[in-house]
């Protein structure tokens, strides 16, 4: 039975439940930013990508929010005898990097919006209008932010890569269990 809060040697429900859920959105929104960029040529449909995106965008950042504070003020799991110094530091530090870009990049994603001339008003799932950040609008502030974004986004796309190759690694490699760690049945 998986306790709801984290203990000492184990994730609990809902951390696993975040850690999933912001995952798997994490990773279909950085397809979704890039094919933005596919269909320049077809004003309509990027328009649509832009929207989907962007409500997307503002439902990981509730949850990366919520993520953030949990860990927080909860405990982490140690990685157990088996990992070397070494390695739980570099996985400490990646899991903090990574939690912090899952909360930076939809806010520099926000900013975009927020700086644009254009002044699109920022739906989420056709239910609420998002108010603008109070940043200067430009077209140049526009451009500034929409290179933080591409590089965020990009960057963290080479952490999580890095992140899920090293948990599949000791998970077949290895035989720890790490990801049985992180996955809905401890075993
Ligand atoms: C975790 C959340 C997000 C991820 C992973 C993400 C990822 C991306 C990626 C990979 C691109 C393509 C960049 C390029 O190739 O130039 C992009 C573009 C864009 N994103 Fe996001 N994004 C997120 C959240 C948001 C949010 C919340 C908004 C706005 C409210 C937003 C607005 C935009 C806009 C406007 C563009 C187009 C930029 C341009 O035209 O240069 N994104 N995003
Ligand atoms: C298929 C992709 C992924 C796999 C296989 C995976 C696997 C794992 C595993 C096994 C752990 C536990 C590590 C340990 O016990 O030390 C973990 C933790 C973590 N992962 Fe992932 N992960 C993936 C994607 C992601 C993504 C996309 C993000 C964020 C953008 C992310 C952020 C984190 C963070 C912050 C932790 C620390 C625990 C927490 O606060 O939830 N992971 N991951």
């Amino acid at each position: 039975m998986i306790s709801l809060r984290n203990t000492a040697t184990a994730y609990g429900l809902v951390s696993r439940c975040l850690h999933w859920s912001v995952a798997l959105l994490f990773i279909g929104q950085i397809a979704l930013g890039w094919l933005t960029q596919v269909f320049s040529d077809q004003p309509v449909l990027q328009f649509d990508l832009y929207q989907l995106h962007k409500s997307v965008g503002f439902l990981i950042l509730a949850l990366a929010l919520i993520r953030l504070a949990w860990s927080l003020f909860g405990r982490s799991p140690h990685a157990g005898a088996v990992a070397s110094a070494v390695e739980r530091l570099l996985a400490r530090f990646a899991h903090r990097v990574l939690l912090l870009l899952t909360v930076a990049v939809p806010l520099a994603g926000w900013a975009i919006a927020s700086a644009s001339p254009l002044g699109v008003p920022s739906y989420v799932f056709d239910l609420v209008v998002v108010p603008n950040l109070p940043l200067p609008v430009s077209d140049a502030a526009e451009a500034f932010w929409s290179h933080i974004h591409a590089w965020l986004a990009y960057g963290a796309a080479g952490l999580v890569s890095i992140h899920a190759a090293a948990a599949l690694f000791h998970a077949f490699r290895r035989g720890r269990t790490s990801l049985h760690g992180m996955l809905p049945q401890r075993r």
